[in-house]
C-alpha cells in the first residue's frame, strides 16, 4: 500500500472514531478538533513531541514509521491556516525518542504547551 494511504487508513481505523473522519473532533466531550490548529503545536519542539505521545497514538501500539506517517498525515490534512511554512515530516527514529521521552503527566505537560502558545498570541480550543 503506499505509505500516503495507509496512513490515511491507520487514522481512520485508529483516530477517527474520537477525533472525527474530518479532525473536528468533539470539543464539547473533551476531545479536541485537529482542524486549523494542530499545526501550531509545531511551532515549539516539546509540542513536536507531544502530539507523538498523546495516549491514543501509544494505545493504537503502531510501529514507529507508522506512527509517524499518520501523524504528518494528520498535520498535512487539517492544520490549514495553522500550518507551518515548511512541514518536517516526522522521522520513526522521532517517534521512537518521543515515546522514550514520554513525560508521566502528559496533561500537564499540555497545559504547559498550551500557556506557552497562549503567551504567543495563539488559543487552541
Ligand atoms: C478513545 C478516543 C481516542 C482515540 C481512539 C484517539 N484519541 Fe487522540 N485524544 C483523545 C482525547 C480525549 C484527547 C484529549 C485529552 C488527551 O490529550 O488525552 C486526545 C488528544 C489528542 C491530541 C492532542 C490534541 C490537542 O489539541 O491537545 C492528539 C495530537 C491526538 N489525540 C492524536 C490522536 C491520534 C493520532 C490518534 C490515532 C492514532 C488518536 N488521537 C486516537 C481521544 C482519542
Amino acid at each position: 500500500m503506499k505509505s500516503e494511504v495507509r496512513a490515511r487508513t491507520d487514522y481512520l481505523l485508529h483516530c477517527s472514531g474520537c477525533h472525527g473522519q474530518d479532525g473536528t473532533g468533539k470539543p464539547t466531550a473533551g476531545i479536541p478538533r485537529f482542524t486549523d490548529q494542530v499545526g501550531y503545536f509545531l511551532k515549539l519542539p516539546e509540542g513536536r513531541a507531544f502530539l507523538m505521545q498523546v495516549p491514543g497514538l501509544l494505545s493504537a501500539n503502531m510501529s514507529d514509521a507508522r506512527a509517524a506517517a499518520v501523524v504528518t498525515w494528520m498535520i498535512k490534512e487539517f492544520a490549514g491556516p495553522s500550518m507551518p511554512e515548511k512541514l518536517e515530516v516526522y522521522t520513526a527514529e522521532e517517534a521512537k525518542r518521543y515515546k522514550a521521552e514520554r513525560p508521566a503527566d502528559i496533561m500537564g505537560r499540555r497545559n504547559e504547551i498550551y500557556a506557552k502558545l497562549l503567551a504567543q498570541g495563539i488559543t487552541i480550543e
